[in-house]
């Protein structure tokens, strides 16, 4: 079966579609002679990658160049830049902006905009993004937190407010320790007595700041300040048994990418390890539940090892947990492919059969280029 990337053109409203559309990895999701009927529910099929089934459509596939593309991007490389710069001035000069409140709650909403859009590519730029931006760690991290909360309050269906306040929490969660936070990342040795002071400070350091910056949002505040508490109560700075599930959300999704992306002094594991620890380490709750199924065991970025023996990195998470759309990046006679193939992981010559550690794929790998 050849799947086509469905385009905005393809459908009509109202019309029996002359082709089945089906997810990434080749599950059907209309059949041929069903009708979409919204642009709501047109675009909700193009943000998941929708195909369509290109022996029922022989004109389109005349039509188009690739045999499954990537989900379109629209711009989530740029929209995240743009984040980023504006984070950088308010987390390391936060008393320089007098409406501190509202840019943080601007840079939250677009986050959780894109993040919403475009799942698949933000989840990539989260797994990918981290290694080579040691510099600017602590605003990395913080976006890293932000979209990974707003996914998994999200599949929780938590209230539009209280997804606001989660990512704004976890935006500012360190913002009393911005410098000390990069260099932490960067130095190799163990943190000196005065750091660890600063590290056992940090949570009510940072409320005090926030508080002087007139965030009034108790919620937001509580969750900085529990963000490091645990429910065996062997947390800090209290040593609170932490039952406030925001704070428990920016925790196990700090303890999870300290794992699953790794830090300067500690090395990643493969996500499927990741996943398996923190659950052992975390326990059944809604929250670890909700974690693990939206990270899956192949989240988008993942280097994998396909059963052609090529190497490819996953683009978007499929219906099916282990069968995800991946792009073929190193053929199987081990050349790098300077234009990336698509490939179906349901089809048997292109299952996936490990993971292949990022160390070990030396190539160059441009999200902009993967996601058109
Ligand atoms: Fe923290």
């Amino acid at each position: 079966m050849t799947l086509l990337a469905l385009q905005e053109a393809h459908v009509r409203l109202n019309e029996p579609l002359p082709f089945g559309v089906c997810d990434s990895a080749g599950n059907l999701l209309l059949a041929r002679g069903m009708i979409v009927s919204t642009e709501d529910q047109l675009q909700r099929l193009l943000d998941r990658g929708a195909c369509l089934r290109a022996e029922e459509a022989p004109g389109f596939a005349e039509k188009t160049s690739h045999a499954v593309v990537a989900p379109k991007t629209n711009g989530v490389s740029a929209a995240l830049r743009g984040v980023q710069q504006k984070l950088m001035s308010l987390l390391f000069e936060p008393t320089a902006h007098s409406k501190f409140c509202a840019e943080v709650a601007s840079c939250a909403s677009d986050l959780s905009r894109i993040a919403t859009t475009h799942p698949d590519c933000t989840l990539f730029h989260l797994i990918r993004s981290a290694a080579h931006e040691h510099a600017i760690y602590s605003i990395t991290h913080a976006i890293q937190t932000a979209i990974a909360s707003h996914l998994i309050a999200q599949r929780l269906r938590w209230s539009a407010e209280e997804r606001a306040s989660l990512v704004c929490s976890a935006l500012t969660m360190n913002i009393s320790m911005t410098r000390l936070q990069g260099d932490l990342a960067a130095q190799l040795e163990p943190p000196s007595a005065p750091q660890r002071q600063a590290i056992q400070d940090h949570p009510t350091r940072s409320v005090e700041l926030l508080e002087k910056l007139a965030v009034r949002d108790q919620d937001w505040l509580r969750t900085v300040l529990e963000h490091h508490e645990t429910p065996d109560a062997k947390g800090y700075p209290r040593g609170l048994a932490c039952c406030f599930e925001p704070a428990e959300v920016l925790r196990q999704v700090d303890a999870f990418m300290a794992q699953a992306i790794g830090r300067v002094t500690r090395e990643a594991i493969y996500p499927n390890e990741a996943m398996r620890e923190h659950f052992l380490a975390s326990g059944r709750s809604p929250i670890t539940a909700a974690l693990i199924k939206e990270f899956g065991i192949y989240p988008p970025g993942t280097f994998v090892r396909l059963a052609s023996t090529a190497v490819g990195v996953v683009l978007a998470r499929g219906a099916e947990a282990n069968k995800p759309l991946v792009a073929e990046i190193i053929s199987q006679h081990g050349i790098f492919l300077t234009c990336p193939v698509p490939r179906i992981t349901a089809n048997p010559e292109f299952a996936i059969c490990g993971i292949v550690n990022a160390k070990a794929v030396l190539v160059p790998i441009n999200p902009d280029e993967l996601y058109p």
